[in-house]
């Protein structure tokens, strides 16, 4: 945790009569958050938010410093980073996360969730309350959820069912659920970091990619990879961590103070999400992008064997069997 002198920020920013104050100062804490998204994306603009509330309710006590655009590196390392405490705050995908703790691999079961209404149920809900706790030994805790929509295939040619995908490489966040995902479509899994997904579609290093239809927009993918196929595979939710170090540190009340930030972004985030979407689709058809309407019953099929793999390991079997049973609720 970065704790900041008072004294040290009254030197750039207050009148000098008012240091003597400093020695009945409260603690000032400037906590750095870094993350790969774009400051366009609606997962800045709720942290954004966020951290302008946390300013404000604290009193200017607690800042938060955001790193956006991947500029501290991905998820992986600013995890790392975070664990080594030498940043505080970070977003992962659920998959992102996954290596960190196995129960998030159930965000990459492709057609888990049954609509949106079942996927906010179970992330908003208790199921999600209880996986957000999951990381804890690991160094870190998630304080928000975010939506991120549907995952889908890009590529630059079009892919009208899984036939169409044999062969091809594939950029993938990867992890076993993810790779065996591109393997069962007759694809060749690429584990390739966010950042650099761009230069590898241009150079043909891969044949296409998997996002929600925000990112293949930001990322401007759409210029290289022009077929987005809407099969809607995974829905993987983004999270807000937080250093468990810093986090036990906190005073009740800063911690108070922090959540219902927390959650009145998760509010926000919703509200933007929608409009991102259709915002994004718009634009990348300006771009030349050729959305394709496909049956997904084929990709359905084809990815089924992994119910089969969840349903042998009994831990995530349980959270699995959690998450289908919100369905009709
Ligand atoms: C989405 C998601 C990010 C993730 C990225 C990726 O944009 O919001 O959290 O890092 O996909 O594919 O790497």
């Amino acid at each position: 945790m970065k704790l900041k002198p008072l004294l040290a920020s009254l030197c750039i920013s207050v009148p000098l009569m008012m240091t003597s104050m400093s020695t009945v100062a409260v603690e000032k804490i400037t906590l750095k958050l870094a993350h790969n998204l774009d400051q366009e994306h609606v997962v800045h603009k709720a942290l954004d938010q966020m951290a302008k509330e946390i300013q404000e309710e604290s009193g200017g006590n607690i800042r938060i410093r955001i790193y956006p655009n991947g500029q501290m590196g991905g998820p992986r390392e600013t995890i790392e980073m975070m664990q080594n405490g030498a940043l505080d705050m970070t977003k992962g995908s659920a998959s992102e996360m996954e290596p960190f703790a196995s129960a998030f691999s159930v965000f990459s079961l492709p057609y888990l969730f049954k609509d949106d209404a079942h996927f906010k149920r179970v992330l908003y809900g208790p199921i999600g309350q209880d996986l957000m706790k999951q990381t804890d030994s690991k160094g870190f805790v998630a304080i928000a959820a975010y939506v991120a929509g549907t995952r889908s295939f890009y590529a630059k040619k079009p892919i009208n069912s899984p036939a169409d995908m044999k062969g091809m490489k594939i950029r993938v966040v990867s992890t076993p659920t993810t790779n065996k995902i591109i393997e069962l479509l007759g694809a060749s899994p690429a584990p390739i970091p966010f950042g650099e997904v761009y230069t590898a579609l241009q150079q043909g290093v891969i044949d296409g990619a998997e996002n929600n239809e925000p990112s293949y927009f930001q990322t401007r993918h759409v210029e290289v990879a022009k077929f987005y196929t809407e099969d809607q595979h995974t829905s993987v939710p983004d999270y807000l961590v937080i250093a468990s170090k810093v986090w036990n540190g906190m005073s009740d009340e800063q911690r108070a103070i922090i959540t219902k930030a927390a959650r009145n972004s998760e509010v926000y985030q919703q509200k933007l999400w929608d409009k991102e979407v259709t915002n994004s689709r718009k634009k990348a058809q300006e771009m030349g992008a050729t959305f394709i309407t496909v049956d997904k019953t084929p990709f359905r099929e084809a990815l089924k064997p992994l119910y089969d793999d969840f349903r042998k390991d009994a831990s995530v079997a349980e959270w699995m069997t959690k998450i289908e049973g919100e369905a009709n609720k």
